[in-house]
């Protein structure tokens, strides 16, 4: 054997060894999971597919007992949340600090739930909740850390608060003039400095879609990772991605108050694939590869080099969450409502793609629409549709939205047929003045899917059937009276 093909065994050991640690050795992906939706898919099947996409860490928003029994012994990372309206409470008393931490976090964590972090408030700062948590989220965060440490539990488990990256801002733009929101400027100094005492991280929500949303003159081509026609140059540094020089941003606050090596966790980060202009498939699907590719590689950014820590935002479609933001926010999702891929996304993970939900069981083949023979001037068209669309989801109507293109009728029926899927295909849901009928056909265009909803858990949705429909709140009194009824003539 010559010295040259030893020489070559050596080199193709060494590539395989490095090879192995580019797959297995990333950082790991996280995604967020959320619940508020109509018709979520039971917590067994989202456990399955994490694990099928090779997703080694999940984000929640509360502590539902479904989702965390379902990630016991999944060896999956849980960054649990405690909702913004729980802080004053747990701000003003330890003994439900205690309470929290005991049904929360300790019983799961005996349990098998790999418990990471507990998430206090969810982005208790913004600025649409008018100060609401200026005065609660330390101290709540204070409370949780203190029961954390009586549990136990605290070199385990970390607290954090994702907050909005509008906590922090640079006047100038350049990343090396970051500083936190003058309003806030003490208290986000008093939190980083109590997170730091506890080795705990800065968790941070980064949003280039936003950014391009709120402003029409954002240049697009920064929003994502392929180069920019307006880098933006700081010092010796040219950023061509919005997500570096944000992300430096909060680096460079952090580093200018002694922070410099504070642990940073991206809490969100994604693209929405419908509700608006730009939020279509093709975007979603370019910036959340180009995110993937990015922190792939484990280089980091100019002022954090090395892995980055992040959670997907989201997993799976919400169509109740609120749209105050826009009618972006219900469409998050690397997946639809009932598991299915909106595209090719390759997570760095050993098999690739993103795998669909398995099992899923749909409700039956059928949709409400609007009647042929109805009128479009009728006077109940107006109303009708816009009672359903308040109380389902027409989100995906609207100006360059995947059922933008549909005609007048198309429209009434896309909202008819949303409310009676989500009222579970009751008749009594595709009523609408007589203006509605049932069809065997699907309404569906090449771009606008008319869904049809899953089945549920409790197999029937009254929570979200009593507040929406009257009708059903009648069968509701009239079983009431029957069951009476019953009762007495026994
Ligand atoms: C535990 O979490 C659940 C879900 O977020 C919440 O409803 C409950 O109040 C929490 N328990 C305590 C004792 O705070
Ligand atoms: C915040 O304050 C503004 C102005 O006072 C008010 O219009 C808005 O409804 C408030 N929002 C919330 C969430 O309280
Ligand atoms: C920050 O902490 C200091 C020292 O404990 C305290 O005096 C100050 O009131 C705090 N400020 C805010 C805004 O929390
Ligand atoms: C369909 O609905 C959308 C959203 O409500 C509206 O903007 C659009 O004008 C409607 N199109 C037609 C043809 O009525």
């Amino acid at each position: 054997m010559t010295c040259g093909a030893m020489g070559s065994f050596y080199v193709m050991k060494a590539l395989v060894f490095y090879w192995l640690l580019m797959v297995g050795g990333v950082n790991g992906i996280g995604a967020n999971w959320g619940t508020q939706a109509s018709h979520p898919l039971p917590p067994n099947t989202v456990v399955q597919m994490l694990k099928d996409d090779g997703i080694t860490q999940v984000k929640l928003f509360d502590a539902e007992e479904g989702t965390m029994n379902a990630l016991t012994n999944s060896g999956i990372e849980v960054m649990v949340g405690i909702p913004n309206d729980m802080l004053a409470m747990l701000a003003t008393s330890t003994k439900a600090a205690e309470q929290w931490v005991s049904e929360n976090a300790s019983s799961y964590v005996n349990d098998g739930v790999n418990i990471r972090y507990v998430a206090v408030g969810n982005e208790p700062f913004l600025k649409t909740f008018n100060e609401s948590f200026l005065y609660t989220t330390l101290p709540a965060l204070q409370n949780i850390q203190g029961a954390l440490t009586n549990a136990g539990l605290s070199s385990r488990v970390k607290v954090t608060v994702p907050l909005n990256a509008d906590v922090y801002q640079s006047a100038s733009d350049r990343p090396s003039d970051g500083d936190f929101r003058s309003d806030i400027h003490d208290l986000m100094l008093n939190i980083t400095q109590f997170l730091s005492d506890n080795g705990a991280p800065f968790t941070v929500n980064i949003y280039p879609f936003i950014s391009l949303y709120d402003n029409p003159n954002f240049p697009v081509d920064y929003a994502f990772f392929d180069g920019t026609s307006s880098p933006v140059v700081d010092g010796s540094t040219t950023y061509t991605n919005m997500f570096d020089a944000n992300f430096d941003t909060l680096i460079w606050t952090l580093k200018k108050y002694g922070f410099g090596n504070l642990p940073v966790i991206v809490g969100e980060i994604g693209w929405p694939t419908d509700g608006d202009m730009n939020a279509n498939l093709q975007f979603a699907q370019k910036f959340n590869q180009g995110f993937m590719n990015h922190i792939s590689t484990g280089q980091g950014t100019p002022m954090r080099p090395g892995p980055i820590n992040a959670y997907l935002f989201s997993l799976i479609d919400e169509d109740e969450k609120s749209i105050q933001p826009g009618n972006f926010e219900r469409h998050w999702g690397l997946y639809t409502f009932d598991g299915l891929p909106k595209y090719q996304l390759n997570l760095g993970t050993s098999n690739g793609g993103l795998v669909r939900a398995k099992n899923v069981r749909y409700l039956d083949k059928k949709w409400c629409v609007f009647k042929p023979s109805a009128s479009l001037d009728d006077a109940n068209v107006a109303p009708s549709v816009s009672y359903a669309c308040e109380n389902a989801d027409c989100t995906s109507l609207g100006y360059k939205t995947s059922c933008g293109n549909l005609e007048a009728r198309g429209n009434i029926s896309y909202a008819f047929n949303s409310y009676y899927q989500i009222n579970d295909q009751n008749d009594v849901a595709c009523g609408f003045n007589n203006l509605a009928t049932i069809t065997n056909v699907d309404p569906s265009t090449s771009t606008c899917k008319f869904e049809i909803m899953i089945e549920t858990d409790s197999g029937f949705s009254w929570r979200s059937s009593l507040v929406t429909d009257k009708g059903i709140l009648l069968v509701v009194y009239f079983s009431f009276l029957s069951f009476m009824f019953l009762i007495i003539s026994f």
